[in-house]
């Protein structure tokens, strides 16, 4: 027995140094120390020896029992710390790969080109007012002195919001001129910028949504040579020193007198060319002198205030300072598009 019990020992620490993994492990220590294993096996045999061999041989068994379980233990130990050791391996992060960078966004061209107009205004004294794009018919026509049967009320031209009439989606920001001497009183000196709908077919130059900046100045004394000073500076601030303008007579129902204002083609000194269409200039915005009667129904008295108002399109200045061809890009947000800008 004595032999036996030796010889499992031997076996058994060999099995354990053996083995790979711990599941093997297992299986080692489950055939030598479990209930069916080979040191249970020779126990059963204790009944056949003498009383004085029998506490002798109990006496090594227990330390052979010992000895496997120790061994199993740190064995196990070092099996679980290679395993550990493996996986930190297998999961390293190799830190010299170049970093995934996440895209990072910037200005629309349009609100650059906004930004730059608000920061002439502003250099000017000009206020910068934001208002309703959901705007009452009063404000968009009636106080604005349109007349009732002017085709920019009809329902084929603006998208109405009742059946009345009554409420719309403002088809310029001139209703803001309103609003400013209504809330803000006078003398003014402010700008809106802002979105614009009106019922177009989308095309290269069209869309039902666009964008306008509005301008207003009442006080004491203004003149038509304030407006024609104050869009000059403005404009050579936009397009450069040089730019030579040409204040033409229009028709607008809420200045009088009422003008529009081109910058001669800069393509081609005025010859005509694609650019301006073969026109030689290149129309930049309405603007006039405010209608008395439009600064009578904010309860400005016209006898001894005076101002000129104009507004002019963001997109078109956009596409004129980047050469944008077509205005459905500017809208269509394709980042292969706005990432040139
Ligand atoms: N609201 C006009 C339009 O959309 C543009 C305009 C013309 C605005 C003359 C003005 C102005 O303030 O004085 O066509």
């Amino acid at each position: 027995m004595k032999e036996q019990l030796e010889a499992i020992r031997t076996q058994a620490l060999e099995a354990v140094a053996a083995a790979a993994a711990s599941a093997e492990l297992e299986s080692v220590r489950v055939r030598y120390l479990g209930k069916k294993g080979e040191l249970t096996a020779v126990l059963k045999q204790m009944g056949k020896l003498s009383p004085e061999e029998r506490p002798v041989m109990g006496q090594l068994a227990n330390d052979v029992r010992a000895a496997v379980e120790s061994a199993v233990e740190s064995r196990a130990a070092e099996l679980a710390e290679k395993a550990m050791e493996e996986k930190l391996k297998a999961e390293t992060v190799d830190i010299t790969i170049p970093g995934r960078r996440s895209p990072m966004g910037h200005k629309h061209p349009m609100y650059t080109v906004l930004d730059e107009i608000k920061e002439i205004f502003i250099n000017m004294g000009f206020e910068i007012m934001e208002g309703p794009e959901i705007e009452q018919s009063a404000y968009n026509f009636t106080k604005l002195n349109t007349p009732d049967d002017h085709p920019a009320r009809e329902w084929s031209d603006t998208f109405y919001l009742d059946e009345e009439s009554r409420t719309l989606l403002r088809t310029q920001t001139s209703p803001m001129q309103i609003r400013a001497m209504e809330e803000h009183g006078v003398p003014i000196r402010m700008i809106s910028p802002g979105r614009v709908y009106r019922k177009d077919e989308v095309d290269a130059t069209h869309s039902p949504m666009f964008h306008q900046i509005e301008g207003l100045v009442v006080d004491k004394g203004i003149t038509m040579a304030d407006l024609k000073g104050t869009l000059n500076a403005v404009i050579r601030e936009i397009y450069g020193p040089d730019t030579v303008t040409r204040f033409r007579p229009h028709h607008f129902p809420f200045t009088e007198p009422s003008c529009e204002v081109d910058i001669q083609c800069h393509k081609c000194g005025g010859a005509g060319c694609p650019t301006c269409k073969g026109e030689g200039w290149i129309e930049v915005l309405g603007a006039g002198m405010v209608h008395p009667k439009v600064l009578r129904g904010c309860g400005v008295d016209p006898d001894v205030y005076s101002g000129y108002a104009f507004g002019m399109g963001l997109e078109r200045l956009a596409m004129g300072q980047f050469k944008i061809s077509d205005l459905r890009l500017i809208f269509e947000n394709d980042t292969r598009f706005l990432e040139q800008f």
